[in-house]
C-alpha cells in the first residue's frame, strides 16, 4: 500500500507508446467516439473537444447536445455527425436513452451547464456505460454528490479536474488540493477505482491501482479558457487508440503540453495562444516523430 510508483513521462516513452497506423487501416481501426456537452448558451466548449478528438486521430466521431448547438457544432466540425438529446430550455435534459454501446469511448460534461434537469444525463452514463467513460467540467459537477456509482462500474472512468474540480469532488480547498495533489489524486482513484487527471501547470495522472505520472509539457498560454475542452477530446482519441489506458492519459497529457509548447516557440507566444490553435497544434506534435 505504502510503495509508491512515481514518474515524468518522457519524449521517448510518448514516442513508444503511440500507435501505429497500419496502411491498410480504415476508419473503424481508429475509435469511434460519442462527445456528450454543450448547451444553448455554451456550444464553443464541445466544439474544441471534438475539433481535438479528431485532430488527434479518432476515426469517427458524433457529438451529442440540444438542438440549439448543434448548427453551431455542425458548421464547426463538418467531419462530425451529430445526435439531437432532449433539452429543456436549452439545456440537456431529462431521461432519454442513448446508444452508448455503438461507441469505443464517451466523454461527457463539456459546457452542459448546472441545471438540475441536466444531471440524469449523468448520472445513467456513469451506470450504463460499459466501455471507457471520461467525465469533464459540467459532468463532475453534476456527479459531485454521486461518486459512489463508480464502484459499480465494471469498465474504467476517467475524471478530468482542475484543482477547483478536484477541491469540490473531495470537499476540501483548493489550497489544500494544491498542497498535496498527489495524496489526493491517489485517494480518489483507490476509493472510486477510476483513473484521475488532475489539471494544473503541471498535471498528475493517477491509475486506480495508485500508479502516478507527471507531464511537464505545456506553458502559461494554456491558461485560457477552452484549454481544457482541447484536453478532453485527445484523451478520448488517444483512448481508443492504445491498448493500455494509462499510456493514453499519459499521451494525451504529452500531446496537449507539447502542442502548446511548440506553438508558443514558432508560431504563437504565451499572450495569444488559443484552445482553438492548440487543436491545430497536435499535428505538429505528431510531425515530430511520424
Ligand atoms: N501551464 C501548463 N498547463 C496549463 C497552465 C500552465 N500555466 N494553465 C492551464 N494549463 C492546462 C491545464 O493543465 C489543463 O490541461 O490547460 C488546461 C486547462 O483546463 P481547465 O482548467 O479545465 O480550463 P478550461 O478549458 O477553461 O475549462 C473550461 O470547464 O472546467 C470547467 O470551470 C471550468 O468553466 C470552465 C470550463
Ligand atoms: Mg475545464
Amino acid at each position: 500500500q505504502t510503495s509508491l510508483t512515481r514518474s515524468v513521462w518522457t519524449d521517448r516513452q510518448f514516442k513508444n507508446k503511440m500507435p501505429d497506423r497500419k496502411k491498410d487501416s480504415h476508419k473503424g481501426d481508429h475509435g469511434r467516439g460519442l462527445i456528450i456537452g454543450g448547451s444553448e448558451e455554451m456550444p464553443g466548449s464541445i466544439v474544441m473537444t471534438v475539433r481535438a478528438a479528431l485532430r488527434a486521430g479518432a476515426g469517427l466521431v458524433t457529438a451529442g447536445s440540444v438542438k440549439q448547438a448543434i448548427p453551431v457544432i455542425a458548421s464547426q466540425c463538418i467531419e462530425a455527425t451529430n445526435l439531437k438529446l432532449k433539452e429543456f430550455d436549452g439545456v440537456i435534459s431529462g431521461d432519454q436513452s442513448i446508444p452508448y454501446q455503438n461507441y469505443d469511448a464517451i466523454a461527457l460534461g463539456m459546457g452542459l451547464g448546472r441545471h438540475e434537469s441536466t444531471r440524469s444525463i449523468v448520472i445513467n452514463a456513469v451506470r450504463q456505460v460499459d466501455g471507457p467513460l471520461i467525465l469533464d467540467a459540467d459532468g463532475l459537477y453534476h456527479i459531485q454528490h454521486d461518486l459512489e456509482l463508480f464502484k459499480g462500474r465494471t469498465a474504467p472512468a476517467v475524471i478530468t479536474p482542475h484543482p477547483g474540480e478536484m477541491a469540490m469532488l473531495t470537499g476540501v480547498s483548493v489550497q489544500e488540493i494544491l498542497r498535496e495533489p498527489f495524496a489526493y489524486s491517489i485517494e480518489f482513484a483507490r476509493m472510486y477505482q477510476a483513473f484521475v487527471v488532475l489539471k494544473g501547470s503541471f498535471t498528475i495522472v493517477t491509475a486506480p491501482n495508485g500508479h502516478q505520472s507527471v507531464n511537464t509539457t505545456g506553458n502559461q498560454g494554456l491558461a485560457k479558457g477552452g484549454s481544457g475542452d482541447v484536453l478532453t477530446g485527445i484523451i478520448l482519441a488517444m483512448t481508443m487508440q492504445h491498448e493500455d489506458l494509462f499510456d493514453a492519459l499519459r499521451n494525451a497529457c504529452f500531446v496537449h503540453g507539447k502542442a502548446a509548447d511548440l506553438l508558443v516557440s514558432n508560431s504563437h507566444s504565451v499572450y495569444d495562444l488559443m484552445a482553438t490553435d492548440v487543436v491545430e497544434g497536435i499535428g505538429k506534435v505528431y510531425r515530430t516523430f511520424s
